[in-house]
């Protein structure tokens, strides 16, 4: 507990353009969450050199993921906003947690086989210690939830059950995190292949809308949209392509996917296009207006990472101390 409130904490990589299912999906009930919980949103920097990146644009990303934390509403003051490469504790940690976590265990993730065959001529350490790197970040603000996907639910398990083991063999170190489970978030799946997720990483541009879009790219996209040849708008499997962006629609607007169905019926697909791309439009565009004020205000944005990254690590470090006395590490002289 900090501040009488739960702890919760998630994080986002800054590696590719974010998109509107990272909004939809993830995002926007982050901001949902900042009543109730005490919330550690980081940019995970530490966790995208496990795949080759450009250092420059590493950088800019880093800086405008962060910026589109607070763009989407998430109050900086109150909330903790900062890069996980500013607070040395979460490497600190995952060395020590990689030390109480099998090899085993870490063969099983799917997201390392996954991203060892993407990545063949770089299979590095960090990418198959990932996950330990992930528990650290969690298990170091002693977190009650941690919002993820379904795709981070495997990562969720492990980092249990590396605190149950450490917590059986050195008394209650750790909390033992939980998914949240609330509402979940809208999957928002690809634009002309609505079998796939909507991703940041998707070669095809047409594939995803992103944040940053203009309102003509984002109707140009939405009009692209692979549908069906059915004709009829309807909320069912058989129509994914449909089905999707009633979805998107209703994410945006507020409304039921059966109110949608109501509204559209006897309509085309055209008109339930341009309805989605204006909804689009008008969830993203204070977005934006809100993200181009930030990027202007370069020492308001140092500000809030400097002393963000103070605050993670005062609590980090009320973690780690304890850690380190549990496991036997000389007490520093002073
Ligand atoms: N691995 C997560 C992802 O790629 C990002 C992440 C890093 C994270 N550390 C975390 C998410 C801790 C939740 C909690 O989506």
């Amino acid at each position: 507990m900090i501040n009488d409130k739960k702890v919760l904490f998630s994080g986002m990589q800054a590696t590719g353009n974010l998109t509107l299912g990272n909004y939809l999906g993830a995002l926007k009930n982050w901001v949902t969450l900042c009543d109730e919980y005490e919330c550690f949103y980081s940019v995970v920097d530490m966790h995208s050199i496990t795949v080759r990146q450009d250092p420059a644009t590493l950088r800019k990303r880093s800086r405008e993921l962060l910026m589109i934390y607070i763009a989407a509403g998430i109050d900086p003051e109150k909330n903790c906003l900062y890069y996980q490469s500013h607070v040395p504790g979460h490497a600190e940690l995952a060395w020590i947690l990689n030390c109480f976590t099998y090899m085993g265990e870490l063969n099983r993730m799917t997201q390392f086989k996954d991203k060892a065959a993407k990545h063949a001529d770089n299979i590095n350490a960090g990418l198959f210690t990932y996950p330990v790197l992930m528990a650290a970040d969690i298990l170091l603000y002693q977190a009650d939830v941690v919002p993820v996907g379904i795709d981070q639910m495997q990562h969720l398990e492990l980092t249990r059950d590396i605190a149950e083991r450490f917590n059986n063999i050195y008394g209650d170190v750790f909390t033992i995190p939980e998914a949240y489970v609330g509402k979940v978030g809208a999957k928002i799946m690809s634009l002309q292949d609505p079998s796939k997720k909507m991703s940041k990483s998707d070669e095809n541009p047409n594939a995803s809308i992103y944040l940053m879009d203009d309102p003509d790219t984002i109707m140009r996209k939405c009009k692209r949209a692979v549908t069906d040849s059915e004709g009829v708008v309807l909320y069912r499997d058989e129509q994914p392509g449909v089905k999707n962006l009633i979805d998107i629609y209703s994410a945006c607007s507020g409304k039921t996917p059966d109110e949608v169905v109501r509204e559209f019926d006897g309509r085309g697909y055209g008109e339930l296009k341009m309805a989605v791309g204006e909804s689009v439009v008008s969830v993203l565009k204070p977005l934006q207006e809100r993200h181009a004020e930030l990027a202007k205000d370069k020492a308001y944005i140092d500000r809030i990472i400097k002393d963000n990254a103070e605050k993670a690590t005062y609590y980090s470090n009320k973690t780690l101390s304890k850690v380190k006395r549990k496991i036997g590490y000389p007490d520093k002289i002073r």
